[in-house]
């Protein structure tokens, strides 16, 4: 696997169901490590500049405190504070930043900006580039969800998952969390459904990739705009944002899809071992019950801490 070694991590799509697998079982011996308290230098005296066009809690911690235990340093760079706010070039930025360190990692959601953003600074740097949430991808969130479902269900293949949620193109917001959810986990044999209102679809190309994928690796992908059947016997659910998002799309509120909120009654619907996962952070009381995801099917934390030991391996694999 030292071919990872330079590799950009980008979208999920250009990395191998093995090299995938690499990265989870990285994360997974990372953790065991970091549980131990046994030093793990994979990085010393490396450095990765984190470029941040918008706020974060989890990826931006993973990633300075995970740069800090492989022994090396991340930069935070406010981008605001960035020449790149006087208009300075994604081609400049990259090809310097990468001239002063061995990689650089970017979060740029804004829509149809970000993706575009990381791929053109991708094109001229001269390391890798790891995307921290875009636009249309969520790469660290994806191989975090698949580590934490591992180890929650211990098997992938035939588990029932549920995102219940999604943005439409139309609407201008990132759609980075279903989407990579819907492409990557039928490629580990999973049964998806995406279940969202009428109106918020994902782009066609996603749907037909992900039925591909399904195609492919033993899984299934349907979409539904009947939540409760989404609900029903599933053993992973991730039910995400009706609340916090939909208060920002022009002429869609929070009572239009309260009806979406993640509750007690729709929980019972799914399998009595089913776990509730969000990426977090969660609009609580909008979107979900503080008992769904205070009780013991949520698996949130846990969900939020692989964050960490999966970007520590992306990074470890790649710089
Ligand atoms: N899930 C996630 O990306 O969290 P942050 O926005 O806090 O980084």
């Amino acid at each position: 696997y030292s071919h990872l070694k330079g590799k950009h991590f980008i979208t999920l799509r250009e990395w191998t169901n093995a090299e995938i697998e690499m990265v989870l079982d990285v994360a997974s011996d990372l953790k065991r490590r970091f549980y131990m308290g046994e030093p793990t230098p994979l990085l010393q005296y490396k450095t990765i500049a984190l470029m941040f066009f918008e706020a974060s809690t989890r990826t931006r911690n993973s990633m300075e405190m995970g740069m800090a235990q492989l022994g090396g340093h991340a930069n935070y760079l406010d981008t605001s504070t960035m020449q790149i706010s006087h208009g300075e070039s994604a081609k400049d930025t990259g090809v310097i930043l990468s001239s002063f360190g061995h990689g650089i990692a970017c979060r740029y959601c804004n829509w149809g900006l970000g993706n575009a953003y990381l791929n053109e600074m991708a094109k001229y740097a001269s390391r890798p580039v790891i995307n921290l949430q875009c636009d249309l991808y969520h790469p660290m969130q994806g191989v975090a969800d698949l580590m934490t479902i591992r180890e929650v269900k211990k098997k992938t293949d035939g588990l029932k998952v549920s995102i219940i949620w999604a943005y439409a193109t139309s609407h201008k917001k990132p759609i980075s969390v279903p989407l990579t959810q819907a492409l990557l986990f039928p490629r580990f044999g999973m049964q998806v459904t995406l279940a969202h209102p009428k109106g918020f679809e994902l782009p066609d190309w996603v749907i037909e990739e992900a039925k591909e994928n399904a195609r492919l690796y033993n899984g299934s992908f349907v979409v539904t705009d009947d939540m409760e059947s989404a609900y029903k016997d599933a053993d992973v659910v991730i039910p995400k944002n009706w609340g916090s998002w939909s208060g920002k799309i022009p002429n869609v509120s929070i009572e239009d899809f309260k009806d979406w909120k993640c509750t007690e009654s729709v929980m019972a619907l799914a399998d009595e071992k089913a776990v509730y996962m969000h990426a977090l952070p969660a609009d609580r009381g909008n979107e979900v019950e503080d008992s769904i995801i205070d009780g013991s099917q949520s698996i949130v934390y846990q969900e939020a801490e692989n964050r960490l030991h999966t970007a520590k391996a992306v990074m470890a694999l790649t710089l």
